[in-house]
């Protein structure tokens, strides 16, 4: 795992842009996992602004809200609409949510990962982290070797996302359609983002803390190509910063990213 730093949201913001737009550049028809969430807006934002073509490429979102249409104004298949789909020149028929709507969750969440083995597997999920240390919508005690499944979602998930929902923790749906831990795990590369000073306490334990499924996001520490992206705010409680600098500023790999 490497971590870097960035003085700003905004750099932190344009460094993962920066690293999207090279993979593609590499690899135009790869295969992307995509989040949702306050964090990814600006990032989104900043893909669209670039004007990077998205024309070959697969999107599988982590997950989605049980009980709303793709049409709900909430979904997060809405706000990939509003946020990139829409932007973009991607092709619809190429872009992935779960879908939090299904009669039969079990069938589609099966359905969810049989489609992401037919694209090939994801050459780069995209991850934010949630408060309660979920990557996608896995919560405390999650598996690791889970696989796309419904996960009741915490307390203090539903406090956090109220604001999207009027402000009332009550009206957050009380469950989710997300990828697995294992799901995540399988992905050929993963990039967290956090930033903001809420997300420190939760980017230590999930860096530096032990792996536990207390805090699903620690699960990273267990993949070999895994970069954690956060501004100095979300970085303020990591201990071994002055390594993770030294790295960023060494790394021949990190050498167009400094800027
Ligand atoms: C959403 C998702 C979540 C969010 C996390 C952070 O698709 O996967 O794990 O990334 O809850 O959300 P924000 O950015 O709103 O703090």
């Amino acid at each position: 795992m490497e971590v870097i730093i960035r003085p700003s949201t905004e750099q932190a913001v344009d460094l993962v842009a920066r690293l999207i737009i090279a993979r593609l550049k590499e690899k135009p028809d790869a295969t992307l996992g995509l989040a949702t969430g306050r964090t990814m807006e600006r990032l989104y934002a900043n893909l669209v602004a670039s004007g990077v073509s998205l024309a070959q490429c697969r999107t599988f979102n982590l997950d989605e809200y049980i009980g709303l249409e793709p049409g709900d104004p909430n979904s997060y298949r809405s706000y990939m609409q509003t946020h990139l789909f829409d932007h973009v020149d991607i092709d619809p028929a190429n872009t992935h949510v779960p879908d939090g709507s299904a009669s039969d969750l079990k069938k589609a969440a099966e359905t969810y990962e049989q489609a992401i083995l037919a694209a090939g597997g994801i050459d780069l999920q995209l991850l934010g982290i949630g408060e309660a240390g979920h990557i996608g919508f896995n919560e405390p005690l999650s598996s690791f070797m889970s696989r796309t499944r419904d996960k009741s979602l915490t307390p203090t998930t539903r406090a956090q996302n109220a604001e999207m929902f009027g402000g009332n923790p009550e009206n957050v749906p009380k469950r989710a359609l997300t990828m697995g831990v294992g799901t995540i795990l399988d992905a050929k590369e993963l990039v967290l983002l956090a930033t903001g000073p809420a997300k420190a306490a939760i980017v230590a334990k999930a860096v530096e803390g032990p792996v536990t499924s207390m805090v699903s996001a620690s699960a990273i520490q267990m993949h070999p190509n895994c970069k954690v992206v956060v501004d100095e705010a979300a970085a303020s409680a990591l201990s071994g910063r002055d390594y993770y600098d030294f790295v960023f500023q060494n790394e021949p790999e990190w050498e167009d990213y400094r800027t």
